[in-house]
């Protein structure tokens, strides 16, 4: 599935190029993806694929509309082939399970193929990048009694390092192997690499580039799917899906759960698919996508205190206004969390005013900063501004001292009065001492 409105090319026809109008549809793309960072997961099977040059033509596409690309390897299928040319035993393919010496030794090696392959077809296009080392990796360990050798998982995404890459048009190639604690190579699962490479750089999409035309559900391919209804099913009728669309749904959730709000599937062994797939109304492959308001949900009592130690800080900078833990408590239902593995991240209160009830106010934003400028706290407010206009709220209120300029300037909030706020608010108002700006926005 895709996200424009451009016409379809028909995918089964390596005629097929773009035509003027497809990319005058394109182009009105441009500003809304401008700046933004895809990842691409590519199959090491496709890296052998004979579509792979125009590939790569798709991704200097992106990249001359001012998308950042990320480009994270597999390399399962070079490494299969080593095995077996070279007649030495792997203990796994995809590094998922156990990694022993050879396999470890020829993980290296298909990955120095595949990566320079990868060099190859983007100096072909005239295309800057590195191979970078910038993924910090642990040792999986044991796991149910079994020693995992030399698999890892990624411990942290050198983020600096790659935005100073993009920043600089040099397109970064990750490999799927990390670098632990003591510089040691461990094997990483690449399609759990390129959700953590996601995450980390807070892209605004994944897409697996694989050689299996999307997510097989029932032995159909769904276009779209909603993060929500794929996680269900993977719960409650797993056997529905195939092993390896299971596998990539798995990713899929894990990268929208951490913030990714789409993910794309697509056969990257189709010509113009990627292209087609991003800028096309149909699209070629499936589409996972983030429910706009799932991670939001209300307050319980079980969260006072998490609430009262997440905005202690903030409290502190004088940011936020104090509250204690008892008064959190009492005043419980105002407040909504938003959560990432069922960890709170930000918080907010939406307050109902008794004596004027076409106004009501948000207040208590909190967005830890590890989250910054990932849309949290937009969504938060979005999220408010949505359950207030269905109490019939017409104006919500604003109070800030240090962060007003985010509810003017983002938000479209506009400086007022404090006359506007209702008598009891306004004693209180005057009591905290703190002097914030009041803001007003139309719902
Ligand atoms: C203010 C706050 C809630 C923003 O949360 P966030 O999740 O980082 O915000 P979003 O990702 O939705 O929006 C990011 C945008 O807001 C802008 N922004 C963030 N804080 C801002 C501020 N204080 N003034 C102006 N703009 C601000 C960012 O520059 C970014 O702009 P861009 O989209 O043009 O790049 C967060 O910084 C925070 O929790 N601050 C500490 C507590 C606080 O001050 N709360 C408000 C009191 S009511």
């Amino acid at each position: 599935m895709s996200n424009g409105p451009v016409t379809p090319a028909n995918p089964a026809s390596t005629a097929t190029t773009i035509k003027p109008t497809d990319l005058r549809g394109i182009l009105k793309y441009v500003p809304r993806f401008q700046g933004q960072i895809f990842v691409l997961a590519i199959d090491g099977s496709i890296v052998a694929d004979e579509n792979f040059g125009n590939l790569l033509v798709d991704v200097a596409v992106l990249r001359s509309l001012g998308i950042k690309v990320v480009l994270v390897h597999g390399i399962g299928h070079q490494l299969v082939d080593l095995s077996e040319t070279r007649k030495i035993p792997i203990s796994n393919a995809d590094g998922t399970g156990v990694t022993d010496t050879a396999t470890l030794d020829l993980a290296i090696r298909a990955s120095s193929r595949v990566s320079h392959l990868i060099l190859e077809g983007l100096t072909q296009n005239t295309l800057k990048c590195a191979i970078t080392n910038s993924v910090r990796a642990l040792p999986t360990g044991i796991l149910k009694g079994v020693d995992q050798q030399f698999t890892g998982k990624v411990d942290r995404i050198d983020k600096e390092f790659i935005t100073h890459l993009l920043n600089a048009d040099i397109l970064p190639i990750i490999q799927p192997i990390g670098y632990g604690p003591d510089a040691r190579s461990l094997r990483i699962n690449s399609d759990l690499l390129a959700a953590e490479v996601a995450e980390s750089l807070g892209a605004s999409k994944v897409i697996y580039l694989t050689p299996h035309p999307g997510l097989e559900i029932n032995g159909e391919i769904k276009r779209d799917i909603s993060v929500d209804t794929l996680r269900a099913l993977l719960k409650e009728h797993p056997e529905q899906l195939n092993e390896l669309s299971r596998s990539k749904a798995m990713h899929a959730i894990r990268a929208i759960e951490t913030g990714v709000p789409r993910v794309h599937i697509v056969d990257g062994r189709t010509f113009d698919g990627l292209i087609n797939e991003i800028f096309s109304s149909e699209g070629v492959g499936s589409l996972i996508y983030a429910n706009d308001y799932q991670q939001i949900r209300k307050a319980t009592k079980r969260d006072v205190r998490f609430l009262y130690n997440l905005t202690r800080n903030a409290v502190k900078r004088e940011e936020l206004r104090h509250r204690t833990q008892q008064a959190i408590e009492k005043n419980i239902d105002q407040f909504y969390v938003y959560e990432i593995d069922e960890n709170i991240i930000a918080c907010v209160t939406l307050y109902f005013y008794p004596d004027k009830p076409q106004l009501a106010e948000v207040g208590s934003l909190y967005v830890l900063p590890f989250y910054h400028n990932r849309g949290v706290g937009r969504k938060m407010v979005d999220f408010a501004s949505m359950r207030a206009k269905e109490k019939g709220v017409t104006t919500l209120v604003a109070l800030s001292t240090q962060s007003y300029s985010f509810f003017t300037s983002v938000l479209g909030f506009q400086e007022t009065e404090k006359s506007v706020l209702p008598d009891a608010r306004l004693k209180s108002y005057e009591e905290s001492g703190r002097n914030p700006k009041v803001m007003i926005k139309t719902l």
